[in-house]
């Protein structure tokens, strides 16, 4: 049910808390400070991680990546899911083939899990149906409890997909050695703190409602970002094409040079993910050369990036957070950037033109 909310995407945000509280703690334990994979999966004997996912659900995957390559130093190759399937890539022994979903159904995944079977892979299933066919097939489940999701929209699968696969890449990290108990209670500590930092980016709703009537007029908008947060950007463009039909772009900030400046004017709207990082510098530079090509910019960063943004941008000022949980901070705000702007133009949020809750055929 709906409760006091418009529409389920709107609850569904709100929703996030909780959902990464459940999903964390399956994974997390605060007393020991330990992260654990379930019985069965021993990153010790992973070599690679193959992740294979579709939509949002490869963005999440995306941003797992940077964290089991810089915690666990376990290489991670990554595909959509309609392309592995064709791809056929080499495998090797010792990869640990990773699929991603909310549904558990969706054909490509499936057909990708089923592939990696075959090819004597062991596989692993974070799926937020846990009676699904994925959650059945997979050697591992790994189960979020986001709870069912509505909203055609993913926002609160997605960042349980998330801390889920932050959780594991820190589980792994720890299996393999690279990090010490020490490290290991601290990046669970962190984790452990996401849902009340996602309480309090939930706060940054009329700030960025307000955003809502100017960015509708738009006919494309960029979102970039570095790091993590150029697979979130990659997320937000997604989210805000889905449900409010414009168009939308994400980029690595680095990239902007490289093409997509050309498509900058006082028309496109850049929303910039620009927490304050080791890559803040680069953020702001690549942001400069936007608005000195007249780009109005949005730039999402925390108090201590808010001192440093270039002069001229629009200000949305998260929670300021540790790298590890920042995607799951700045989720939020590119979600109700979405969501408002799709509700300033009408459009039907939670049932979107074209689109289906799960993508069972090819
Ligand atoms: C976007 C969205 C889709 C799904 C994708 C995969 O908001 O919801 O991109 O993420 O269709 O679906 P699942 O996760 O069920 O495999």
């Amino acid at each position: 049910e709906k409760g006091n909310y418009r529409h389920f995407m709107e609850k569904e945000i709100h929703d996030q808390p909780g959902a990464c509280q459940h999903t964390l703690s399956a994974y997390l334990d605060p007393v020991s400070g330990r992260a654990r994979a379930p019985d069965g999966l021993d990153f010790s004997r992973v070599d690679r991680i193959q992740i294979v996912a579709c939509g949002t659900a490869y963005y999440a995957g995306l941003i797992s990546r940077y964290l089991f390559e810089s915690l666990a130093r376990i290489p991670v190759d990554i595909d959509v899911a309609s392309e592995f399937r064709y791809r056929a890539p080499p495998v090797r022994e010792g990869t640990l083939c990773i699929v991603v979903s909310q549904s558990g159904e969706t054909a490509d995944t499936l057909a990708a899990l089923r592939w990696c079977r075959e090819q004597g892979l062991s596989t692993a299933a974070v799926v937020n149906v846990h009676t699904s066919t994925m959650a059945r097939e997979a050697d591992i489940l790994l189960p979020t409890h986001a709870g069912p999701e509505i909203g055609v929209a993913s926002t609160k699968a997605f960042t349980s997909q998330v801390a889920a696969l932050s959780a594991l890449a820190v589980a792994a990290a720890s299996a393999k050695g690279r990090i010490d108990a020490a490290e290991e209670a601290r990046l669970t500590r962190l984790l452990l703190e996401a849902p009340r930092l996602i309480s309090a980016a939930l706060a940054l709703e009329e700030p960025i409602r307000a955003l809502a009537p100017e960015l509708a007029k738009a006919r494309d908008v960029l979102y970039f970002g570095r790091g993590v947060m150029s697979a979130l950007a990659l997320e937000g463009a997604l989210k805000l094409k889905e449900i409010s039909y414009i168009h939308a772009e994400g980029y690595p900030a680095g990239e902007l040079k490289h093409g997509p400046i050309a498509l900058i004017d006082e028309a496109t709207p850049v929303i910039v993910l620009a927490p304050s990082d080791a890559l803040f510098e680069k953020t702001v530079s690549n942001t400069a050369e936007v608005m000195a090509r007249g780009g109005p910019v949005i730039f999402i960063t925390d108090e201590e990036g808010a001192r440093r943004a270039p002069a001229g941008v629009r200000l949305i000022v998260a929670p300021g957070c540790d790298d590890i949980v920042a995607p799951l901070v700045y989720a939020v705000p590119i979600q109700m950037l979405a969501y408002y702007v799709a509700v300033q133009k009408g459009a039907d949020v939670d049932q979107p033109r074209n689109l289906a809750k799960s993508v069972t055929v090819e």
